[in-house]
């Protein structure tokens, strides 16, 4: 071998190892916390260190959530030589300090930066300082970054998105880069290999239903991003998901309609970020956050975004096939009123294109757990179905003979 082809072929190999190492990083939805739904640009050290202890002693990470992300506003001004420093009246002790508060506690870092010239914030964005934002990042000990897409005129989202993973491997750690321009580019065509998430829609509203509009720019409610998502499930999969958005969970919602938006994100596989002040939940939101059995649902190894299988007036019937032999099963009522009905499992197969999994429950029985109610049952008698307004009905189903 020449010297020319030994030194390319020690570049593609590096290369290679680098692509590794991101790799892995998100076989399953990522999990964690972010502070921008509840405290926008209001953070500082404090906040985050205190979320970082609340993770752990109220059991959200014993839960599986990793992620610590800082949102938009951590930043201070760019030094001499570029290098992006973080505010220094907020963070004062720095975001290496953070970081190692957070890897302490078994926890991972995340930050937020922009592919434009500022953020959506008006803070220093990364446009033309991705690799040195990327080594400051890697230096730091960070572990997760949010890309947003503000101030970006002029700019390719495939190739400023491309850039930036190739900068983040390029600085060797491994970052889990999230993908966030509100889906107007239509990421889930190109970013399979870009990001390992990407938003499908403008931002989450707490609110159940309603499209808030502000000017150019609008805010969706929990069902407007269900809906979004119906056309998109194709993409999703292991290493690349639907973001559906940060949880409102606790941010307002009822209580019915705090489980039903948790237990559709589990559905149709997305990040779970909460965004809500871990500090101060309820109890009654803790529990929602942390119901293991439906975020194995969301873990599933299989990795497949749940089917709208049935819709019949106010009532939803969404399919997730898991890994195994099990499907997890979700009845939903859309409706204002509550709503009484019996399900027949024998009307209809439980069928997926995309997995090319079906069952045929008249053949074959069930059992299902309900993972919110914790009640058992089995699919050879019909379902007694009461939903309260905007509730839902979460069901495991195992085949009968197998261990639940
Ligand atoms: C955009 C993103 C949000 C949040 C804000 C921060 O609107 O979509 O999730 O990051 O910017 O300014």
């Amino acid at each position: 071998m020449t010297r020319t082809l030994l030194a390319a072929a020690l570049l593609l190999a590096a290369g290679g190892a680098q692509a590794q190492k991101f790799e892995g990083l998100a076989d399953t939805p990522q999990m964690g916390w972010n502070s921008w739904n509840k405290f926008g640009c209001e953070i500082n050290e404090q906040l985050i260190r205190e979320t970082a202890d609340a993770m752990v002693t109220l059991g959200m990470k014993d839960a599986g959530y990793r992620y610590i992300n800082l949102d938009d506003c951590w930043h201070g001004q760019r030094d001499k030589d570029g290098t992006i420093q973080a505010d220094p009246v907020r963070f004062p002790s720095g975001i290496k300090a953070l970081a190692d508060y957070v890897h302490a506690r078994g926890l991972k870092l995340g930050l937020y930066s922009d592919a434009g010239a500022t953020t959506c914030g008006g803070r220093p964005g990364s446009r033309g300082h991705e690799y040195q934002d990327a080594r400051t990042y890697a230096a730091w000990g960070v572990d997760y970054v949010k890309y947003d897409w503000c101030d970006t005129k002029g700019l390719n989202a495939e190739g400023a998105y491309t850039t930036m993973r190739d900068a983040l491997r390029a600085a060797g750690r491994p970052i889990l880069l999230s993908i966030c321009e509100w889906g107007d580019n239509k990421p889930w065509d190109w970013a399979r290999d870009v990001g390992h998430s990407w938003r499908t829609t403008g931002d989450i509203y707490a609110c159940w239903d309603c499209e808030v509009s502000l000017g150019s720019w609008s805010t969706f409610g929990v069902m407007k991003i269900v809906d979004k998502s119906l056309a998109l499930r194709k993409y999703a999969g292991p290493g690349h998901w639907n973001d559906l958005d940060m949880l409102e969970v606790g941010n307002g919602l009822t209580p019915e309609e705090d489980r039903s938006h948790f237990s559709l994100w589990a559905m149709l596989a997305s990040p779970l970020i909460s965004g809500n002040d871990l500090r101060k939940m309820p109890e009654a939101v803790r529990k929602v956050l942390t119901n293991q059995d439906v975020i194995a649902v969301n873990q599933d190894k299989l990795g497949v975004q749940a089917l709208r299988m049935l819709t019949d007036g106010p009532l939803e019937v969404w399919i997730k096939p898991l890994a195994g032999a099990d499907w997890a099963v979700l009845f939903l009522n859309r409706g204002e009123q509550v709503l009484e009905r019996g399900y027949d499992w024998h009307k209809q197969p439980l069928s997926d294109d995309l997995s090319k999994r079906s069952a045929d429950l008249k053949k074959t029985a069930y059992r299902w757990t309900d993972l919110w109610q914790r009640k058992t049952g089995d699919t050879a008698k019909p379902l007694a179905l009461k939903l309260a307004p905007h509730g839902v009905t979460m069901l495991r189903l195992t085949p009968r003979g197998s261990a639940l």
